[in-house]
Parts: structure tokens; C-alpha cells; sequence
């Protein structure tokens, strides 16, 4: 894409001055309410993000420099340069952030301005950032901490959800003034993801070039009063299963439970409701799998992450009114069987394709998925409304369900996500029985496991755990481990993933590293 096409031409172009053609619009700078916190980011220190409460809403406000007029006029010389006078280099279209960062004030020498430029640099350089990023919204696509970027159509204000908030959404102070001015936004939005909205298409689904997916609905084709979109973010790196052990989200006996049931091939699904943290899960289990493993993930849009040697990606496709014909996650799951796939992995299963994918696991295949729902309940119903056909086998084929859920922690009033049940899933002669493995007890805030009412040491967990669960024992045959052996392997990764959380190792290299070691002293120990 060009820089012309980042900039966008503001619509006065009549103006014979060029020092006025270019006009940052700075946001309001009010805060309503009572102030709570307030921070900066580093790359931004002269914006300051102020977080407030008005009768119980949350607002973060992003309070801007002001510019004076003479800053305004270098601004508009600078993007003058930026826009007409410079020829596009691949390092510009790559990353322009970056671009301007490294060249602004040669730009000023060149345009005859260095001094002053010089002189005002932190705040033109703001502003001239900002405008070859992601504009008024700058901000929260840079905060590390906002994880939603929701805006729901002209003059009503961009809202955010942040990490870790008791607010559920926070009102922000930026806001587009016009559908004009927001679907020049959307256009360049769904630029960044290769794709460019239309009446004709007027849906644009897709993955910023920083990994966060992105929803438009451009003009009110489909959406009122016009033009909206959402903007999904993740970390820069995927979190890890100690990180999520950190959080809470899951504990040591819940991973080291899965990554063995994955290790074994079994099917697993991941259930919750919207924003639930289903696809970090998965993508926080697969980080478990051997590392020599050969894993398909199939999605819509990219948002999985891997660092798997082996690892095959592919996506679903829309037609296209040139003649390109749909394929979707259906074909993708039957040509993923021609990979010689380890596991098969669908990032969210909708519609039909659970047949296809229910057949892949039933021939050997390890599979993980996630699903739109409230609990295991809720999946048997809706596989069965899907494919009748196939209840059963789903169902004989399934080994465990995880529902993870977003609730708010009664001592701190935070969001957090919480796996709330596992239950395992057995199937015999026509009978489905689902057995709550771990379960989340809101009023003592601690896991049970299985009927167990106290807390136990890993080691009375992993004998339960090989006692009772069904699924635990074929995962003994199935990787030729006798259940001493299982046992030992249960206890042995609840250790590692404790001590990983103990020592800090959640970042994913360090971690993953960790994984390999564990699996290559494996390995050395059954070779003497
Ligand atoms: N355990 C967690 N702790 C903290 N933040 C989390 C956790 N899980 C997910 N998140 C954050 O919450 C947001 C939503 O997570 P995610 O995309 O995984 O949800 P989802 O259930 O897959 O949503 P959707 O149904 O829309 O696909 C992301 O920004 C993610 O980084
Ligand atoms: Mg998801």
C-alpha cells in the first residue's frame, strides 16, 4: 500500500495554502468523573491515558499536546513532503511508523525546516506518528493494555475494553464526527489486512499487519446509522500455559490433565461464550504439544500462533465476484488430511465442518477446536441440531470439553477468565456420560477435582485422576505407558508447568525451550 493511501488526502484540497492543508484533529481533552489512574506509554510520553469513572462508567480519556499554530504549520509542511513529495521505498510501506521515527527530521532538512522541526520534535513527531498509524485511534491500537477497540458508527465515542478491568467497556473520548470521516478510516483499516471495502462487499473480516483482527461493516449496507468496526487485539506473543496458570485461567492439574490427553491424540473442545478467552486457550495448549509434531491449524482469519517447526497454516476464502470460489474450513479439514497431520486443529467450528473434523479424529488423528457456547451441554445440543448424522460419533470421538468463561472476581472486581469445568466425556454402547474432572467453585474461589472436596498434593491428584478417569486410562494405552507410567508423566508435568510459573519462565521462548528439554531428557531416560 502507498503512503498516499496511509495518509488519505484530506478532503480540502482547494486550500492554495499548503501550510493549512493538513489539519491534525486533536481529541477532546476533558475527563469526566473521578480520576483513578493515569499513564503513559512509553514510545507516547507526552499522552497521557486517563482512566475515570462517571457514576459508574468507565472512560479513558487520551489527553493529546496542544499545538501551537506554528507546530501546526510544520506539521502540515511535513505531511506535505510525506504525502507528495517522496517517492514510496518498501522499508515507507512496511513499516511507516518506523519510517517516520527514523527520518522526520531529515524530512525537515530536506523541506528547509530542520531547525524548528528540531526545536518541536516530540510533539510533531506525535502527531506525524499518529497520522501514519492508526489516526485518533493511535492510542488504544498501542496500549498494551486494551484488548477491544469497538466503534459503533459516527459521533458516538470509540469504546475500549481493557485487561484486567472491573469496567466492562470503557467510553473514550475519541470519536469520527462523520461517516465520511469514519469510512475513510475503515477503508484504510481493511487496507492494512490486503482487502478494501465496497457497497458491493461491504463486510471486510481480516488481520492487521500487528496480528489483531479486524470486523467492518462498511457504509449502512449492513450496519446503522453507517459504517462500524472492531478490532479484536492480542499480546504481541501468544500467552503461554504458565501464563495462563499466572492469571488463574487454568491450573498446573488442569494443564498437565490436557497435554496429556493431547498428547494421546484425543479430541478436545474448548466452549465459552464471546471474547472468552477460547482461542488463547487453544493456542496456550497447543504451545504443549511436541515440538517435532506436524500441526494443521485451520481458520478464517489468522490468529493462531505457533512456533512449531511443522506447522501448516491455512485459511478459508470467500468468493470473490471475479469467479474465485469459496473454500471454507469443510475442504480445508479433507485437504489437511492429505499433510500427514499430527493434529488437526480448527480455530473455531461453526457449522459442518465438525463432521468433517470428527472423521479426521477418528482416524488417528490428535484434534483441538473451539466452540461458541455456555457449557458441554449446550455443544452436544447444537453438534446434534448441525449433524444429526454424526451426534454419535462426535460424541464416542470427543475425550473432553473445557468451558472457560469471563467472570468477575468478587474480591477485586476484576475481569478474568476462568476454565470453569472439565469434564470428560465417555461414551458406551449408545450411553454418553459427561464426568466434571475439575470444577470451579465460585464460593471457596479454589478447583475440585472430580468429588474431592479438599485440596490435594499432586500426587494424590494424579492418583484420582488414574483412578477414575476413563479417558486418562485409554490415553495409557493409546501412548503405550502403563498407568505407574501415567502417573509419573502426570506428576512430572504438573511439576514442570509449577515451576515454570515459580521461576517466571511464561515467556514463550524460554518456556517452549523448557518443553523440548523435557521431552529430549524423556527420551534419553527410556534410551538407557
Ligand atoms: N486467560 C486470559 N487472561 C487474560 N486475558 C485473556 C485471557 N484469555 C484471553 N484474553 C484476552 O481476551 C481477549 C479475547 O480472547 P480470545 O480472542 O481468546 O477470546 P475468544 O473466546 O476466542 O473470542 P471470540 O469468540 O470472539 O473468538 C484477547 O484480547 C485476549 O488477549
Ligand atoms: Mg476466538
Amino acid at each position: 500500500m502507498s503512503l498516499q493511501k496511509i495518509l488519505r488526502l484530506p478532503k480540502k484540497r482547494d486550500s492554495k495554502l499548503v501550510e493549512s492543508r493538513f489539519e491534525p484533529k486533536r481529541l477532546s481533552s476533558e475527563i469526566p468523573g473521578v480520576v483513578f489512574r493515569e499513564y503513559t506509554l512509553p514510545e507516547y510520553p507526552l499522552v497521557r491515558i486517563v482512566l475515570s469513572d462517571e457514576k459508574g462508567n468507565g472512560c479513558y480519556t487520551v489527553v493529546e499536546p496542544e499545538l501551537s499554530d506554528e507546530q501546526k504549520r510544520l506539521y502540515s509542511l511535513l505531511l506535505e513532503k510525506l504525502y507528495f513529495g517522496l517517492k514510496p521505498t518498501q522499508e515507507m510501506i512496511r513499516d511507516p511508523v518506523k519510517y517516520v521515527e527514523e527520518n522526520l527530521l531529515s524530512i525537515a532538512d530536506e523541506i528547509g525546516f530542520g531547525e524548528e522541526v528540531r526545536q518541536n520534535r516530540d510533539v510533531l513527531m506525535y502527531y506525524v506518528k499518529r497520522e501514519v498509524g492508526y489516526g485518533i485511534c493511535e492510542i488504544p491500537f498501542r496500549d498494551p493494555l486494551v484488548e477491544e477497540i469497538e466503534c459503533h458508527g459516527f459521533i458516538t465515542p470509540v469504546t475500549v475494553v481493557l485487561r484486567g478491568s472491573e469496567y466492562p467497556r470503557l467510553t473514550t473520548n475519541i470519536i469520527f464526527e462523520s461517516e465520511d470521516e469514519l469510512a475513510r478510516f475503515a477503508e484504510k483499516l481493511s487496507e492494512r489486512t490486503g482487502r478494501s471495502p465496497n457497497r458491493a462487499n461491504p463486510i471486510v473480516e481480516g488481520v492487521l499487519p500487528e496480528g489483531h483482527r479486524i470486523a467492518v461493516t462498511y457504509s449502512d449496507e449492513v450496519s446503522r446509522p453507517g459504517t462500524t468496526w472492531d478490532v479484536r487485539k492480542f499480546p504481541e506473543r501468544p500467552f503461554t500455559a504458565p501464563e495462563l496458570i499466572k492469571y488463574g485461567t487454568i491450573t498446573p492439574l488442569i494443564a498437565a490433565y490436557l497435554w496429556l490427553l493431547l498428547e494421546a491424540k484425543r479430541f478436545v473442545l474448548i466452549v465459552g461464550a464471546t471474547g472468552s478467552g477460547k482461542t488463547t486457550l487453544l493456542n496456550a495448549l497447543l504451545t504443549l504439544l511436541h515440538p517435532h509434531s506436524k500441526i494443521v491449524t485451520i481458520e478464517d482469519t489468522a490468529e493462531l500462533k505457533l512456533y512449531h517447526k511443522n506447522w501448516e497454516r491455512f485459511f478459508t476464502r470467500k468468493a470473490s465476484y471475479i469467479g474465485t470460489k469459496e473454500i471454507d474450513m469443510n475442504d480445508l479439514v479433507s485437504v489437511s488430511l492429505r499433510y500427514r497431520p499430527d493434529y488437526i486443529i480448527v480455530g473455531e467450528v461453526r457449522g459442518k465442518e465438525i463432521a468433517t473434523l470428527v472423521q479426521a479424529v477418528a482416524t488417528g488423528h490428535g484434534g483441538m477446536t473451539s466452540f461458541h457456547g455456555g457449557d458441554t451441554k449446550d455443544v452436544f445440543t447444537r453438534v446434534t441440531g448441525l449433524v444429526p448424522e454424526l451426534a454419535e460419533e462426535f460424541k464416542s470421538e470427543l475425550a473432553a470439553t473445557v468451558v472457560i468463561r469471563r467472570i468477575q472476581n468478587p474480591n477485586t472486581g476484576r475481569v478474568e477468565r476462568k476454565v470453569v469445568e472439565v469434564d470428560e466425556i465417555s461414551y458406551e454402547e449408545g450411553r454418553t456420560d459427561v464426568t466434571p474432572v475439575f470444577t470451579w467453585n465460585f464460593e471457596q474461589e479454589r478447583f475440585f477435582l472430580m468429588d474431592s472436596k479438599e485440596d490435594l498434593t499432586t500426587e494424590a491428584a494424579a492418583s484420582l485422576l488414574i483412578a477414575r478417569s476413563k479417558q486418562l486410562q485409554l490415553s495409557s494405552q493409546l501412548l503405550g505407558l502403563t498407568l505407574t507410567q501415567l502417573r509419573e508423566a502426570f506428576i512430572e508435568r504438573a511439576n514442570l508447568l509449577s515451576s515454570a510459573v515459580k521461576n517466571g519462565v511464561v515467556e514463550y521462548g524460554v518456556f517452549s525451550q523448557m518443553v523440548v528439554d523435557y521431552y529430549l531428557n524423556k527420551r534419553r531416560g527410556e534410551k538407557k
